[in-house]
């Protein structure tokens, strides 16, 4: 029997008018605009000095340990946002970091924070765009809960392995494509089986999900989550000139209060990761 067609690979540079920065109308609407920086001020109070709790507890934690940052290494955070892995990288006694994200609040955010210490340099750009900050002179990049935000993740992987020296490490962590797709995945309840089980809705096909940043509050703040399937994703890295070298899966810390479904909580928590972490090298 002849094997199944291979699935197209879905071209990441042709996302839809909205993701592509566009309105409605097809007119551009300039980056600070759109994606993040409306956002800021909610986001910036929900990560606040030291991270959401995710990011203390697992995010943090799993990117230290995988990127090993040496003392005197020049690091690069692709889409900083308001800065939560400065003061971290900062305390591992890293010669220089750059904090690079598309919105000016964040930047503005993270400046408020760090801009006083000579080790620190902050950018507001299109990390999918060309810019001199991808100059090949870093040891190290990080790019943590973003990937899923970008639009052009060949050309953020490319851009990012441009800052790199050549072998240059970096680290990437992100919301498990698998198991966490925003209004697809939900955990669901099995009375007969007494077990907690996820379920998944789609995975296969790429798209972009809008995201109500304050549910409930009726100022339809909105972001867009970039769904790909693992085989677009690990393409996308390959083909921006990154070679993986290394994954973990992360599973959440959280456990509930102890009750009827504690258990089978307990043993979903540590059966299904919530997100994908990877460590790769420039070619
Ligand atoms: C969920 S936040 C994560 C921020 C930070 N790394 C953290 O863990 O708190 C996603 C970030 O990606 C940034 N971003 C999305 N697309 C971008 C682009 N094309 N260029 C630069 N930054 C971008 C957003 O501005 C936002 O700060």
């Amino acid at each position: 029997m002849p094997p199944p067609p291979r699935r197209p690979f879905h071209n990441p540079r042709q996302p839809g008018p909205q993701a592509a920065g566009k309105s409605p109308q097809g007119k551009p609407v300039p980056l600070a605009e759109r994606g993040w920086d409306p956002v800021a001020a909610w986001y910036d109070k929900l990560v606040g000095e030291s991270g959401s709790d995710y990011h203390r507890q697992v995010i943090l934690p799993a990117t230290l340990r995988m990127l090993d940052p040496q003392p005197g290494e020049s690091i690069i955070d692709v889409c900083c946002g308001q800065g939560v892995l400065l003061k971290p990288l900062l305390d591992a006694g890293v010669g220089k970091v750059t904090g690079i994200d598309a919105s000016p609040r964040l930047i503005a955010a993270a400046r408020a924070r760090h801009g006083t210490e000579r080790r620190v340099a902050l950018i507001t750009a299109d990390v999918c765009a060309p810019g001199r900050w991808a100059d090949g002179s870093h040891d190290a990049a990080t790019c943590v809960m973003a990937v899923h935000d970008v639009v052009d993740p060949v050309a953020l992987f490319a851009n990012m392995a441009r800052a790199l020296k050549p072998g240059g490490r970096a680290v990437l962590v992100m919301m498990h494509p698998c198991f966490r797709i925003p209004r697809q995945s939900h955990w669901g309840w099995d009375a007969e089986q007494k077990i907690q089980y996820r379920r998944l809705d789609a995975y296969g096909s790429p798209r972009d999900i809008p995201i109500t940043t304050h549910p409930g509050k009726g100022s339809g703040e909105q972001t867009t989550f970039h769904h790909r399937p693992l085989a677009e994703l690990l393409t996308a890295i390959g083909t921006g000139g990154l070679a993986v070298t290394a994954c973990e899966e992360l599973y959440s810390h959280r456990r509930s209060q102890v009750g009827p479904f504690s258990k089978a909580e307990h043993r979903a928590a540590q059966e299904f990761p919530l997100f994908l972490a990877l460590t790769a090298r420039r070619m």
